[in-house]
């Protein structure tokens, strides 16, 4: 009860930029593609579909979205005024089924958003191909994942959309990037609400916030943030966006820094729990190693390690590490067409999308930061080994 792992999240590193040319070497840091900074990762994405609905005049622009994803995915579809079509997930895999995205794209379709899930990217380059016939944007939505070295070549869409929220790859406690190909984007971005940005208590503010995350992050202390309950720490609930604004400098500084030690961090922990599968050898259809099922690269950095088990199976798992304060986390509990407070959202959609549902039911995922000790990767082993 007094040890609880969070899901995900590493320290972050107060190392601040030289303040005197911080938007070039932001630039630097990006290139070749053109870097926007805004206030969050849903503010990047609404930018991007802002700039897609505005490269492709029509009448009722539409946005292609996977079924089963995060719910700020519809905040900036609808801040961004473009309506959400959803797609349902290939069967036990994070991907969207591409004959569905065929049959759903239309001269109405503005952008494709292609989510990484945890590191896991989606086929961007067979979905292009279906883009283009539309004449539409590839979206790739990145907020999940970061290149773990500086080979960018990963990122396959025309824009990628970054989060530097907390529980991101990179995390600054907030923040977001829009990377584009092409600097020509510049003349359909919305404009940005420019924040007064100058102050200096600002900056202390956000100083101690990271001074606490820092130190509230450890398992020996974290238990304590989740007797909090308004602070209703990891639910994911639908936030209508009120508007886009800039990041603010204190967190550009912090950025570069904190790249860099997301690259040094080591692969171990993912490497471990892998190891611990591959050794226990459960049948296919007791667990579902997607890493391992999506034949991800080695070398790839997950921000979680995502399984998929059995409903009840998977219920019973979670309420043990929770116990044992192992961090999993279930993710989304439904699919995006049925998460409360979306008013009429899908009120012409009577899809049932089977494999995300299913997906959302069978998810669980195990953390992959550097905090895990031997002691916690036994017990993994273990809890897991009841499953087969
Ligand atoms: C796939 C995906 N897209 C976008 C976002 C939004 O990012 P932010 O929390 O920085 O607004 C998230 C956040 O969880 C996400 O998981």
């Amino acid at each position: 009860m007094f040890y609880k792992h969070t899901p995900v999240g590493n320290r972050i590193r107060y190392v601040a930029s030289d303040g005197a040319d911080l938007t070039g070497q932001l630039q630097q840091l990006f290139d070749p593609f053109k870097s926007i900074f805004y206030d969050s990762g849903t503010s990047a994405l609404a930018a991007a579909l802002v700039a897609a609905k505005r490269s492709k005049q029509c009448r009722k622009p539409e946005v292609i979205l996977p079924a089963y994803g995060c719910p700020d995915l519809l905040s900036a579809a609808v801040f961004a005024g473009v309506k959400p079509i959803l797609v349902d997930l290939e069967q036990n895999r994070p991907w969207m089924q591409i004959d569905e995205i065929e049959r759903k794209a239309n001269r109405d379709t503005v952008a494709i958003v292609c989510v990484n899930f945890l590191g896991i990217p989606e086929r961007v380059e067979q979905i292009r191909g279906v883009a283009a016939r539309v004449n539409a944007f590839v979206i790739e939505d990145s907020a999940q994942y970061f290149p773990h070295t500086r080979d960018y070549d990963s990122w396959k869409g025309d824009l990628i959309v970054l989060s530097l929220g907390r529980g991101k790859p990179v995390n600054l406690l907030g923040g977001g990037v829009l990377l584009a190909r092409d600097d020509a984007i510049d003349t359909r971005l919305p404009e940005i609400e420019k924040a007064m940005d100058s102050a200096k208590p600002k900056e202390f503010r956000y100083r101690l916030k990271v001074l606490l995350y820092n130190r509230i992050i450890s398992p020996r202390l974290y238990w304590i943030l989740l007797k909090v309950p308004f602070l209703d720490i990891g639910s994911t609930v639908y936030k209508p966006m009120a508007n886009i604004a800039p990041l603010s400098t204190a967190t550009k500084s912090l950025l570069a820094s904190n790249i860099e030690l997301y690259r040094s961090d080591r692969l171990d922990t993912q490497r471990n729990l892998s190891s611990i599968l591959d050794e226990l050898k459960i049948d296919q259809d007791k667990l579902i190693d997607l890493p391992r099922s999506c034949e991800l690269g080695e070398g790839s950095k997950l921000l979680r390690y995502p399984l998929l088990i059995a409903q009840r199976e998977r219920d019973n798992l979670l309420q043990v590490l929770e116990e044992k304060g192992l961090g999993p986390s279930v993710m989304y509990p439904t699919t995006l067409n049925r998460i409360p407070n979306i008013d009429d959202l899908f009120a012409e959609d009577s899809d049932t999308y089977p494999h995300a549902t299913n997906f959302s039911k069978r998810i669980i995922t195990l953390p992959t930061h550097n905090r895990i000790t031997p002691r916690d990767f036994r017990q993994f082993k273990l809890l897991l080994s009841y499953l087969s």
